[in-house]
């Protein structure tokens, strides 16, 4: 049976759309059976042309941060997830979100952490002059852009790069390596933080 994915996005959701298009090409044992957003974006209108389910839950509405985490914690949970993918999603996840789906939600950074986390992570290799940065694939704990790390792939900059030009090619990148560990954590081929023993 393919694993039910549920994607939490804020942008473009390119990210989202390379993985849909992956599950749809069997390349992973998996479905995007969701798309979750904090805000209209342009990966929302995206994700519905693929005939995926969308839910915009925006924090505003809510009493506290606390609370808008619960309703998006049961939102997600109601999808039944094995895995929960944060793609470009630009909310700090509070613990009582993050509790609730350990071993199966992973986070998509736009560096080689724990190089330049938090939210200007190309502008600031680009900014400390690094030769190189990447992507990073985590899962998700209590700090921001941390976690276990499970892959990385590196991508050079040049000199005269920009962050638009840098950030392309970065998610040039993504796009191959977000489904190919999705799939491998669907096959069971990656040791979950929180599992009683090896997931094989
Ligand atoms: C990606 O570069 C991801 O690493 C970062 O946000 C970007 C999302 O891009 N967290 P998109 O919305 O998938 O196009």
């Amino acid at each position: 049976m393919a694993g039910r994915i549920v994607v939490l996005i804020s942008g473009s959701g390119s990210n989202m759309a390379a993985l849909v298009e992956a599950c749809r090409r069997r390349d992973l044992p998996g479905e995007v059976v969701a798309v979750v957003a904090d805000r209209d974006c342009l990966g929302v209108d995206l994700a519905a042309g693929y005939d995926i389910e969308t839910v915009k839950l925006e924090p505003v509405g809510f009493s506290s941060r606390e609370e808008w985490s619960a309703a998006l914690r049961d939102r997600v949970a109601d999808f039944e997830p094995d895995l929960v993918v944060s793609a470009g999603f630009m909310r700090i996840l509070s613990p009582v979100f993050v509790d609730a789906f350990t071993g199966r939600l992973i986070n998509l950074h736009p560096s080689l952490l724990p190089a330049f986390p938090g939210a200007h992570a190309v502008r600031d290799a680009l900014a400390a002059g690094a030769k190189e940065t990447g992507t990073t694939v985590h899962f998700v704990d209590n700090e921001v852009d941390h976690g276990v790390i499970i892959a990385q792939e590196r991508v050079p900059i040049e000199a005269d790069d920009t962050e638009e030009a840098l950030h392309e090619r970065i998610k040039e990148r993504e796009h191959e390596l977000l489904p190919r560990v999705c799939r491998d954590l669907l096959k069971g081929k990656v040791r979950r933080p929180g599992a009683d023993s090896d997931a094989g």
